[in-house]
């Protein structure tokens, strides 16, 4: 048997592998990897080993192995040790444990290398605090947790992959190193040493080349492409991202939905989950009007509705304000089995309305036939019945209902749902429901800025059959675009783009994009589209979220393996970090706390 350190450094087996059939024939293996956990019984001394397989009991009995008992007593948690051994049968299985019912004896062991800075314990079920997690990432990363998530993730990978290559896309790589490309967020910026003054953007995206591809007559791209975005980070949100980045030439929205589909059902096939097609689809303007958002959760019901008649005529000034206004109404949800709401109950839910923009609440409840509301004494009972009934509601049931701009109604009653549905568990276990997001409109009008911005992106093309709207009502014309959904996360957008030239000057024109700011910013896409650009459109899946979601997490630093926290830094590496001002010199930079300090 292997006892040597260099004999104990060649595994033959990996500890997840082994199985009752190894322990029948008395297999002889050497195992490598690290102490997960040891325990010592009376005489014996027992080691939970990890690899990247999996874990393994391994005991050592000092009256059948005197001397690697005697070396076993020197380990201790994440030692990097080398084992041989015979597998054998459990004296006390445990059945929930993968290898539970088998063992190693233990009959040579050797420490690889010691652990003596271990600021994190990997085997604790008590988890460190995040910051401590991430900034000792690479021990934190053993922990079966998140092996788990970032194996799931190449899982998904593969799967993507494949699917992509029986469709026989190519995958090509583009710049990281380009100019800014407007997708709505800040850019990263890296200066130019060799042009002084001049700055490279990280792309947001990789938009633009993806559609010189199709110009350039790929015909179908795809790329793992790395996006970076100077944006307020959220659980969903990372400054570094991942989308899996596609582009066909001639193609409809519905050949993309072929594509795309087939695509997502192989990568749940590889968390063994079996999803139904086609995918529901929704227009925009009802994913609105029915749940306030344009990313629908529609795993539960406690949709939203106008309150209509019944709010009319109340002499209630809450209500008469908005009504009077084209632009204002008054909308509610309906919490059933909320009758009895306690005034606590209401006040948080008032308290989150509050946090979603809304000047308030209002409420009414029925139980037992008693109607309570917030507005009882101005409606009176009837009135408020009344009420209830139009939202959908009866004894029993509780109404929010929200007075203000429509638009504002829907942010807030369209958050309120989702918070009142986690916190009353209305959500079904399991359930995972995609849905298209499609019949956007091309632009929103930005209040502040006085113009209209792309709701996508500038290169998004309208209905064909809506272009000449686009200098007379911009505001009505829909585009080519559509969001992929999965219970209410948005996880993946594209549209058809723009082929041909003369219609994105006019959408540049729209957005208040002049020829000659076009001509320096896109001039180089506006001579592609004249040179031969053939229809084209694609789509970009935020392979992040993806993977969090079906990895069950709830946060995307999750399955990222060196995540930055949510004010864009990375705790391992320290960054980012100052420069030396030699570096700084070189790219002629002054940075304003460098000028500080030498007082100019
Ligand atoms: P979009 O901006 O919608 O489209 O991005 C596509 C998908 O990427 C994911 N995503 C993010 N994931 C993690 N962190 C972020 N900061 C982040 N931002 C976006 C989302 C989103 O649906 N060029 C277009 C695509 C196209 O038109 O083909 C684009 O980038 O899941």
């Amino acid at each position: 048997m292997a006892g040597t350190e260099q004999e104990l450094l060649i595994r033959t087996a990996g500890c997840g592998e082994l199985t009752e059939k190894d322990a029948s024939e008395g297999r002889e293996v050497v195992l490598t990897g690290w102490v997960h956990r040891r325990r010592d019984l009376g005489q014996l001394i027992f080691i939970e080993m990890r690899d990247a397989t999996g874990r393994l009991q391994v005991v050592f009995d000092p009256s059948l192995h005197p001397d690697a008992h005697a070396a076993a007593e020197s380990l201790r948690a994440e030692y990097v040790i080398g084992v041989a051994g015979t597998v054998v049968m459990r004296e006390a299985p445990n059945p929930d444990h993968p290898t539970g019912m088998i063992e190693l004896r233990g009959q040579s062991v050797t420490v690889h290398n010691r652990a003596d800075n271990l600021p994190i314990q990997v085997a604790d079920q008590q988890e460190a605090n995040e910051e401590q997690r991430l900034k000792h990432r690479y021990i934190d990363l053993r922990r079966p947790r998140l092996q788990h998530a970032l194996r799931t993730r190449h899982r998904l990978a593969t799967a993507a992959r494949e699917v992509l290559d029986e469709h026989r896309f190519v995958e090509i790589e583009t710049p990281m190193l380009t100019r800014s490309t407007p997708e709505g967020a800040r850019d990263y910026l890296v200066p130019s040493r060799v042009h002084p003054g001049k700055f490279y953007a990280l792309p947001q995206s990789p938009q633009l080349f993806k559609q010189l591809l199709m110009i350039a007559g790929f015909e179908r791209y795809y790329q793992f492409a790395r996006c970076f975005r100077d944006e307020d980070l959220r659980a969903d949100r990372q400054p570094e991202f991942t989308q899996i980045d596609i582009e066909m030439s001639f193609v409809t929205p519905q050949q993309i939905y072929d594509l795309i589909e087939p695509l997502i059902v192989r990568m749940f096939e590889a968390i063994d989950v079996q999803i139904a097609r086609p995918f529901p689809r929704m227009a925009h303007a009802e994913a609105v009007d029915r749940f306030g958002i344009d990313r629908p959760d529609t795993r539960f019901g406690m949709e939203l509705r106008d309150v209509g008649a019944a709010a009319e005529s109340t002499g209630f000034r809450v209500f008469d304000e908005p009504l009077a206004d084209p632009g204002g109404a008054v909308r509610g949800i309906v919490v059933d089995g909320a009758g009895g709401a306690s005034r606590k109950q209401l006040d948080t839910w008032n308290g989150w309305a509050r946090e979603a923009g809304a000047r308030g609440l209002l409420w009414i409840k029925s139980a037992g036939g008693k109607i309570g509301s917030s507005a009882l004494k101005v409606l009176g009972e009837e009135r408020c019945r009344d009420i209830l009934r139009a939202l959908g509601g009866g004894d029993g049931d509780a109404a929010l209902i929200v007075a203000a701009d429509r638009s504002l109604c829907n942010q807030v009653l369209g958050q309120l749902r989702v918070r009142i549905a986690r916190e009353r568990d209305r959500i079904p276990e399991g359930a995972w429901n995609l849905l298209w997001v499609e019949q956007f409109p091309l632009f929103e009008h930005d209040d502040e800025a006085g113009r209209y911005v792309a709701i996508h992106h500038p290169f998004t093309a309208p209905n064909w059959d809506e272009v000449s709207r686009l200098e007379t009502s911009p505001g009505d014309v829909r585009s080519q675009a559509y969001d992929l959904v999965l219970n209410g996360t948005e996880i993946g957008g594209g549209s058809i783009r723009i082929h041909r030239r003369d219609v994105q000057d006019r959408v540049f024109e729209a957005l208040g994009i002049g020829a000659e700011e076009a001509e320096e910013k896109f001039g180089f896409l506006l001579r592609a589209l004249d040179s031969g650009a053939p229809p084209h459109g694609g789509i970009a899946l935020g392979f992040d979220r993806i993977c969090a979601m079906l990895a069950g997490t709830d946060s995307i630093r999750e399955v990222i393996a060196f995540p930055k926290t949510t004010s864009a830094s990375c705790l391992m590496t320290e960054s980012p970090a100052e420069v030396d001002a030699q570096q700084l010199t070189e790219l002629g930079l002054k940075t304003l706390e460098s000028r500080g300090k030498k007082g100019d």
